[in-house]
């Protein structure tokens, strides 16, 4: 007994390692930005074309750096930067122990400068392709020697820009209050006092229909295509157009058509040009979207329920992960739940009280507004109590009812959010909707886990003792959870007895 014992811990902790380093950060995502001094020198330099981008109305475009320096060393790498003037003048020290000068903004990304130089140790000569996306700012790129450790700036490039950084860009449409609504937020430069933000849409092929607000949903009608156009008014009329887009309007609930769903957990974002961000926890997800793009004609809706961007307080990281899924989210409803990568913090009544989101406060102020337009203030220019109110919701697709919760919130009897969940279930008529789907990002239900494995949970504790009757009593068809990075799906199940439970320990993946 005692020998299986060992032998099932050692496994266990073996599995947790694995999770762990999957989570890790690669070499380049430990720089010491804050430790960087300068060791400028005009025989060391760095270029950067074309200096503009999005000439053609693009939102993304390939830069080439070429650059050389004297003493070249294998561990060199090139920092991007936005703004372009990452000049810590600007800056105050944050930390007396810390002496300028000071280096204050971080890279966006980096690269080592040997990537596709080889040859760059020996002859102090490279280059390298980088994607920029439109992020409301100009770049510049920097060569830095000394490593990773302790960063010394030797060249700084010329200044990249698009030609207009402030342009509407990266559209997300989610799911209205009712069918035949759709709520488009997007990204962009102008603030709300500079220029009036606004969407113009027409039937696919017809004439311009209409205009609405930002923060207004369209009303559609029945399987048209529509397309859009986000759009900003300047004050002296001059409106400032996106890229045309396109969409087909949700099926209306009892709708008996083909109706095709994708639900995932924790994608992540990564580069294309194979540089490094902090936190650089998902290059996968880079193969995921692109297998969803693929597929884009195949795919009515799609719900990302939580852990999304995996930002962690890096705010740049938005933008590329906005950008990463623009040709999903401009063009079918993308859903999103709330995870602990986007809630989870100290003292803002998160039901957990870690980091996990890296007070990644932010997220809310740019991406919520699909929540908010549901569960929370009418205005969704960001109140404080809408950012840390709830943020579950549900919505109607066809023949289908999503009951989406959130489980960073407080989900037990006799809360708020599990009234929200009791109604959201109670209130579907099965007859036009057979279709009852729960979703949340931690897993309320059973998953076999290494972390959930070694609580002797095998869910998130207070899951499923608190939630399944209501599952039982409205006859959910389908739960599904984000979380674990992990594949596995249980038959129908109703009060499980942990005992036999264990027996079936040997399902623990090793992707775990
Ligand atoms: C490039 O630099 C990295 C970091 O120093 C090193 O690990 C790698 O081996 C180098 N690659 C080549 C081709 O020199
Ligand atoms: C960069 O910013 C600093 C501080 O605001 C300013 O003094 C400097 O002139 C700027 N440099 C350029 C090239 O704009
Ligand atoms: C490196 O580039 C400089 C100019 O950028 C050039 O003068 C020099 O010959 C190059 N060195 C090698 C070894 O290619
Ligand atoms: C309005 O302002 C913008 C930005 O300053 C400018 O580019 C545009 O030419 C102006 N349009 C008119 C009609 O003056
Ligand atoms: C992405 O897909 C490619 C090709 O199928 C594969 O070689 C690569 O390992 C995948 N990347 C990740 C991070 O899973």
């Amino acid at each position: 007994m005692v020998g299986l014992r060992l032998i099932f811990s050692a496994i266990l902790l073996l599995l947790a390692f694995q999770e762990a380093t999957s989570h890790g950060d690669n070499p380049l995502s430990r720089i010491a930005i804050h430790k960087s001094t300068f060791a400028l020198t005009d025989l060391a330099s760095i270029k950067a074309s074309p200096s503009v981008l999005g000439l053609t109305e693009q939102n993304s475009g390939w830069v080439t750096l070429e650059y050389s320096n004297p003493i070249p060393s294998v561990d060199d790498w090139i920092g991007v930067f936005s703004p372009a003037n990452f000049s810590a003048s600007t800056c105050p020290s944050e930390n007396p122990r810390v002496y300028p000068p000071l280096l204050c903004s971080a890279p966006i990304k980096y690269q080592y400068a040997n990537y596709s130089s080889p040859k760059y140790k020996d002859s102090g000569n490279g280059s390298l392709k980088l994607q920029l996306i439109n992020q409301r700012s100009d770049f510049s790129f920097a060569l830095f020697a000394g490593g990773f450790l302790n960063p010394k700036l030797v060249a700084v490039s010329n200044t990249v820009a698009f030609s207009n950084p402030n342009a509407p860009v990266y559209p997300r449409l989610a799911q209205g209050r009712t069918w035949n609504e759709m709520a488009i937020t997007w990204t962009s430069g102008y603030g709300i006092n500079e220029a009036e933000p606004f969407i113009e849409w027409a039937p696919e092929g017809g004439k311009r229909q209409g205009r609405g607000k930002k923060w207004k949903t369209l009303e559609i009608h029945l399987k048209e295509w529509y397309s859009y156009k986000l759009g900003h008014k300047l004050f002296n009329g001059t409106c400032i157009w996106s890229q045309q887009y396109q969409f087909r309007a949700s099926p209306y609930p009892g709708q008996n058509s083909v109706q095709r769903v994708v639900i995932f957990g924790g994608m992540g974002k990564g580069e294309v040009d194979g540089s490094s961000e902090y936190n650089d926890f998902q290059p996968g997800s880079l193969n995921t979207t692109k297998q969803l793009i693929r597929e884009l004609n195949n795919i009515d809706i799609v719900f990302h329920i939580g852990d999304i961007c995996y930002a962690n307080g890096y705010l740049s990281q938005w933008d590329q992960f906005t950008a990463q899924i623009e040709p999903i989210a401009s063009t079918v409803p993308y859903m999103i739940a709330s995870g602990n990568h986007e809630r989870d913090w100290p003292g803002t009544g998160s039901f957990y009280g870690n980091m996990d989101s890296g007070e990644n406060v932010v997220f809310w102020l740019r991406l919520c507004s699909m929540y908010l337009q549901r569960t929370g203030p009418s205005s969704a220019q960001g109140s404080l109590s809408g950012i840390f109110s709830f943020h579950r919701y549900s919505t109607d697709y066809g023949m289908f009812r999503f009951c989406v919760a959130d489980t960073e919130h407080d989900w037990r009897e006799g809360t708020e959010q599990y009234k929200f969940i009791e109604n959201c279930l109670a209130s579907v008529d099965r007859q036009k909707q057979p279709w009852l789907i729960f979703l949340a990002h931690r897993v309320l239900g059973y998953s076999s886990c290494i972390t959930y494995a070694i609580e002797g949970s095998f869910e998130e504790p207070m899951g499923r003792e608190s939630l399944q009757k209501l599952w039982q009593k409205y006859k959910v068809d389908i739960a599904m959870y984000g979380h674990v990075h992990n594949y596995e799906r249980t038959c129908p199940i109703y009060q499980i007895n942990i005992d036999d439970f264990l027996h079936i320990h040997l399902l623990i993946s090793p992707h775990c």
